[in-house]
């Protein structure tokens, strides 16, 4: 459904993209792990164009996203869903009006029908009944269960995720990954995903895409990631602090030259 091909990004002398060559295909869940810092939220919002890769190319349904006008963004956003980090609601919109917020934007729908459509999603999501609540009132994984909600709203082809379970209880990451897993396998969406939970990534992926400080250093299913010998994917996993990936990310020179090479 996506293929990125030699995408290139970097702000001043941090590389976010080298060369990343990658595709998503439809009807499936790729996750792409990284550790903090690997890029992986940036590498979302070139996807969805929300910003600009220096150079390469982003197909989804046969346009390149990076020479799209700002209109034709636009159009191509509404077959998109995107879950934020940190999920990005309104704070000073109730929850309903939060989940509203697309189709007031992209469709002209009567308020009845809106009504309608926003509990089924909170429904679909487990939080009946929750319309009136403020942000504030939330815990982190209702939070992140009503930016799912916002994120479907517009019943998308393809759905981002950005750390969608990321400092949640193993509880509330279950739920989370069990809807992303329902969404999929019930209703077809395409979905990318992007996390440094490896146990939930080698749990939902059909295909995992391991990030490197912008570079692909290993690409496979669960099971090809596990018998990796790659000492960097091995170290990734283990989460070990004794390996070829440095332990303080703050330490570029390291990094630097490790990527020369
Ligand atoms: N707007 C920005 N201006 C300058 N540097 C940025 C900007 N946004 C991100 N960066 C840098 O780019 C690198 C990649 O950031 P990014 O947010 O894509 O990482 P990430 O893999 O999503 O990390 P995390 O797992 O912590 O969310 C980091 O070194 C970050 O400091
Ligand atoms: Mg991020």
């Amino acid at each position: 459904m996506i293929t990125i091909t030699n995408l290139n990004h970097s702000y001043g002398k941090i590389a976010t993209a080298k060369n990343v060559s990658c595709n998503f295909e439809t009807n499936k869940i790729t996750v792409i792990l990284g550790g903090s810092g690997s890029g992986k939220s940036t590498l979302l919002k070139q996807i969805v164009g929300l910003q600009k890769a220096d150079s390469g190319s982003i197909e989804f349904n046969g346009q390149d996203v990076t020479r799209l006008s700002k209109r034709a963004l636009y159009e191509m956003r509404k077959e998109m869903g995107m879950l934020f980090q940190g999920s990005a609601l309104f704070n000073s919109f109730n929850i309903f009006d939060n989940i509203a917020f697309p189709l007031r934007q992209h469709r002209s729908l009567s308020e009845k029908v809106i009504k309608t459509l926003i509990k089924i999603k909170l429904e679909m999501v487990g939080l009946r009944g929750t319309e009136l609540l403020m942000p504030s009132q939330l815990s982190g994984g209702m939070t992140k269960r009503v930016g799912l909600a916002r994120a479907i709203i517009m019943d998308p082809k393809i759905v981002f995720y950005d750390e969608p379970t990321s400092g949640l209880d193993p509880i509330s990451a279950g739920v989370i990954n069990k809807l992303i897993l329902d969404l999929n396998r019930k209703l077809g969406v395409t979905s990318v995903v992007v996390s440094h939970d490896i146990e939930s990534a080698l749990l939902i992926a059909d295909k995992v895409i391991i990030l490197f400080y912008g570079e692909i250093i290993a690409t496979g299913t669960p099971e090809e990631i596990r018998e990796s010998t790659d000492p960097k994917v091995i170290q990734f996993i283990t989460g070990s602090p004794d390996g070829p990936i440095p332990f303080s990310v703050s330490d570029k020179k390291f990094i630097a030259d490790l990527m020369e090479g």
